[in-house]
């Protein structure tokens, strides 16, 4: 057969978890009482659930048998080595430690390294690392290369860090000013785009002649070796596993959620290869997360995650998974639904200010458009446009907006089919034929900061 064009499923379903589509009136009501923000709704209310990929993918029968192999001794676990295991025969770093999540990583670092004023830079900085490094008064800086702002822009490796940018950057503020640079892989921020090795090779060149260590934030580590083996020349004969190898060899460290690519619902990890910040970091982990043979997670969690990082780097895994975001965008674009480009690795950015061009972007188009998606088929997206990034500057008190207003149909790992993706596209389509009719959104509350999560909304 020749290849289809849709990505079969490389597993069977053994549990199910039921959802439920609640009648259009429901519906309605829910969102009333939401005040129009998807985020102040009940899971149960949804049909299909793209909010996020963090935490929320399927296990499988492997990590459910492992999580009842997890040792909960207090130190030293089984669980610990047998994770300690993996993370070295997957990252090769010389020490690890777990966390609870990414952002326990993330805090740890910064408050390891980071003091008042100094700079961290980039690609681009995911919200929750670039909270970390302001905590400690630090400043995150993102240099990734301009096309990563251009949507119809097919550069196959838009996460790229600019290297010219980066080193004017190191000229103009000093590498004493700059007590690590970092790389986010693949770039969330910036649609989950992929960082070529090419770009890492030089990245790692920079930093070391500058004595500036190097960390990756390592979320998506697996889709992004596997983007290497499709799109960079030289890198398609070599295992997943290999390029993943070789991406680390070039760091001094990394931090990462296990969320995303070790496929578990909860936990995170921190590794380098420097003997007195680990010590440091063993300080500050027993201070804040645990002992660090468990970091604030169960031995069940550790055991999950070992074999998750495995199962990650799964290359038929792999293709199915990079191929359901693909495929969504496809079925979308074949449709006139713009969506950013390339598809990246975790979710399709749907482009709604092309979909609504008659709202503009002070009525917020792509928060329109996510309540539109809940209200045609209890779909959850999430905005990422003007409500989420648009600010007072409060030197010339004006507004500043965004250049796009996307909604993010993020897709949790191995948890729906390609029949719900299907469906995702056909309410999409439905909301396109009727989209003069939609109207905007104006806020009845709005909090000072990171106002998505909590604003409440009215339509016009
Ligand atoms: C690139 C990246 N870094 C860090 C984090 C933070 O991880 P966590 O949610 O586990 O704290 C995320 C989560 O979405 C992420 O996407």
């Amino acid at each position: 057969m020749t290849k289809p064009p849709y990505p079969p499923e490389p597993f069977r379903i053994k549990v199910t978890e039921a959802i439920r589509l609640i009648p259009p009136e429901a519906r309605e009501t829910a969102l009333k009482e939401a005040g129009y923000n998807l985020f102040l709704m009940k899971a149960e209310d949804m049909f299909i659930d793209l909010l996020t990929d963090s935490g929320t993918g399927a296990m499988s029968s492997e990590q459910w048998a492992a999580l009842m192999r997890g040792d909960e001794s207090y130190a030293g676990a089984r669980s610990f080595h047998r994770l300690k295991n993996a993370v070295e025969d997957v990252f090769g770093f010389k020490h690890f430690a777990p966390t609870h999540q990414g952002r326990a990583a993330e805090n740890i670092l910064a408050a390891c390294l980071v003091k008042p004023g100094q700079w961290v830079p980039s690609n681009m900085h995911f919200d929750t690392t670039d909270a970390n490094i302001r905590a400690r008064q630090g400043r995150p800086a993102n240099l990734v290369i301009d096309e990563a702002s251009d949507p119809e822009n097919r550069h196959p490796f838009k996460g790229n860090m600019d290297i010219a940018k980066l080193k004017a950057f190191i000229a103009k503020y000093g590498r004493e000013q700059i007590p690590l640079g970092m790389i986010t892989v693949t770039n969330n921020a910036g649609g989950g785009q992929p960082v070529s090795m090419e770009n890492l090779k030089a990245v790692a060149q920079v930093y070391r002649e500058n004595g500036i260590p190097f960390f990756i934030d390592s979320a998506r580590y697996a889709e992004n070796a596997y983007f290497i083996k499709q799109r960079e020349p030289g890198y398609e004969n070599k295992s997943v596993k290999e390029i993943a190898r070789e991406m680390y060899s070039l760091a001094d460290g990394m931090t990462m959620s296990a969320k995303k690519d070790a496929i578990v619902n909860i936990g995170g990890l921190i590794c380098m290869n420097d003997d007195t910040l680990f010590q440091n970091v063993k300080n500050e982990l027993i201070l804040r997360e645990g002992f660090p043979t468990y970091g604030g997670l169960a031995g069940r969690d550790l055991d999950a995650m070992a074999v998750g990082l495995y199962e990650g780097l799964d290359e038929d895994y792999l293709r199915y998974r990079l191929g359901q975001t693909a495929y969504l965008a496809s079925r979308l674009n074949e449709n006139g639904i713009p969506t950013i480009q390339p598809t990246g690795g975790h979710g399709v950015y749907v482009n709604a200010g092309a979909i609504f061009p008659h709202i503009p972007n002070y009525e917020f188009p792509a928060q329109a458009l996510a309540v539109e998606l809940y209200r045609e088929g209890g779909i959850r997206g999430v905005e990422i446009g003007s409500v989420m990034f648009a600010c007072l500057d409060p030197e010339d008190n004006t507004w500043h907006y965004p250049a796009l207003e996307l909604l993010r149909l993020a897709i949790p790992r191995r948890t729906y089919t390609q029949s719900h993706l299907d469906y995702v596209a056909d309410c999409l389509v439905a909301i396109k034929a009727r989209a003069d009719k939609v109207k905007g959104y104006r806020f009845t509350y709005a909090p000072e900061l990171l106002r998505h999560f909590t604003a409440r909304f009215e339509p016009l």
